[in-house]
């Protein structure tokens, strides 16, 4: 039999972009390929690009250059751009950096094999298209080899929101739901091969709406489904859009004991002004008010963001804005970016704030979130949590795992195993996990 051939995939941004990897190496499983974490001994390596923030085109185009020496050592080897700096700059990264073999856009990964062949004949390729079809359809499934206990499962992609500021809805496409089915069968097959929690992934997961049984499904009517597994145990979803919680998926949060009380709900502003030069559809006080909604049907529900500060216009009261919107919710984690202009989108025609004002905001509210997590997590301390054990610490007998609010957890026991589900009594709060002690 001939030696497999290496592949070794460089993963950047979302964790939908994680997903996609593990998917693209499967998929270039069946030409023949295994996955190493060695990039010098690859015959092809795969950079799966983000686009979101900061000058990430570039940094592909540097990390394309220091590949050069490795090209060199072995003709053979083939280089590929997939992801969203794929996608926005298509055929000119082959112009600009010629070592590129192959060019993927985020909703092509199933004609991967094609395109390998092509560039083992010794051609190039490349394809940033929107096809109609599901691109996770076409996808071979893996053997049923056992895995890591938690798993990402895409079920929605692309995001018809067009944020000012965003190019994901250029760069991923218009929303696109997975049907039911698929999503269901794939969610058993993780379950056969061990996995007890599955995190729903979507660039607007909560605006679901897959085809299934009777009509369509939202995402509530999803999750609910998803829980009458046996063995799967956790069920989270992210990323959502504050418009898209409906009721049935709040109500979820108090009555769906597998749904876990965590929420990414990014409000990016807390400005009314700049939500709408932001064109989020929604004020400072509505999403106060869904807030509500979700803690009087979840109290304990740990909620997490994303904010952007030095959007065009952002003013100092605008900003004052923000700091009181992040105090009034109290976040258990959070995400803060300076803004930066994304070519092609609304907002980078517009005069942006000095980077300075921006750098200086962005240090205050990460100080104020910075003091609310920590806040959260020591509030921890002396309650009884439930942890699943991913991986062993960095101490003998040391396991390490997520508890229901996703903070990490480390407890020393000798009475637990990675995959299972302990309950855990918190000791310790450190500066980035806690420590438990098994009950
Ligand atoms: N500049 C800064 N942050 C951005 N994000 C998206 N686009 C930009 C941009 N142009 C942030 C938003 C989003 C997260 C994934 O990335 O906060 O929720
Ligand atoms: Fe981007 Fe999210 Fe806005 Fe969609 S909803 S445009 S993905 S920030």
């Amino acid at each position: 039999m001939a030696e497999p051939k290496k592949l070794f995939i460089k993963t950047y941004g979302c964790q939908m972009n994680v997903y996609d990897s593990e998917r693209m190496a499967e998929a270039l499983g069946a030409s023949g390929y295994v996955t190493t974490s060695a990039m010098d001994d690859a015959d092809m390596i795969l950079l799966n690009t983000c686009h979101i923030r900061e000058k990430a085109a570039e940094k592909v185009y540097s990390e394309l250059g220091r590949l050069k020496p490795l090209k060199t050592a072995n003709p053979d080897l083939k280089i590929g751009v997939a992801g969203c700096v794929a996608q926005a700059e298509g055929a000119e990264i082959m112009r600009r950096q010629p070592l590129v073999d192959l060019v993927v856009g985020p909703q092509t990964y199933h004609r991967l094999p094609a395109m390998e062949a092509a560039v083992r004949a010794g051609g190039q390729a490349i394809d940033t298209d929107f096809p109609e079809e599901d691109k996770f359809d076409h996808l071979p499934r893996g053997p049923r080899a056992k895995r890591a206990p938690t798993a990402f499962l895409t079920v929605q992609e692309g995001c018809d929101k067009f944020c000012a500021f965003c190019v994901v809805p250029y760069t991923r496409g218009a929303e696109v739901s997975r049907p039911v089915a698929r999503v269901l069968a794939e969610a058993e097959d993780l379950v056969a091969r061990g996995v007890r929690e599955i995190t729903l992934l979507g660039q607007n997961v909560n605006a679901y709406h897959g085809a299934g049984p009777g009509g369509t499904w939202g995402l509530a009517r999803l999750i609910r489904e998803l829980a009458k597994i046996d063995g799967l145990a956790r069920i989270r979803f992210t990323t959502s859009h504050p418009n898209d919680m409906e009721d049935d998926l709040i109500a979820a949060h108090g009555d769906e004991p597998k749904l876990m009380p965590y929420l990414h709900l990014p409000v990016q502003s807390g400005s009314d002004r700049i939500l709408k030069a932001m064109a989020r559809k929604h004020t400072a006080a509505q999403y106060l008010r869904l807030i509500e909604r979700l803690r009087a049907a979840r109290p304990d529900l740990l909620l997490s963001g994303d904010f952007i500060v030095g959007f065009p216009g952002e003013t100092d009261q605008d900003f004052e804005d923000t700091l009181a919107l992040v105090r009034a919710v109290g976040y258990g984690q959070a995400y803060s970016f300076k803004y930066s202009a994304r070519p092609g989108t609304p907002a980078a025609e517009r005069a942006p704030v000095p980077d300075d004002v921006a750098s200086d905001r962005l240090q205050r509210l990460q100080a104020l979130l910075g003091m609310q997590q920590r806040a959260a997590q020591d509030a921890m301390v002396g309650r009884d949590v439930s942890v699943l054990f991913e991986k062993r610490g960095r101490l003998a007998g040391q396991l390490v795992g997520k508890s229901d609010y996703l903070h990490a957890v480390h407890v020393t026991t000798d009475r637990a195993e990675i995959g299972q589900i302990a309950q855990v009594r918190i000791v310790k709060s450190g500066p980035n996990s806690l420590a438990g002690e098994m009950l």
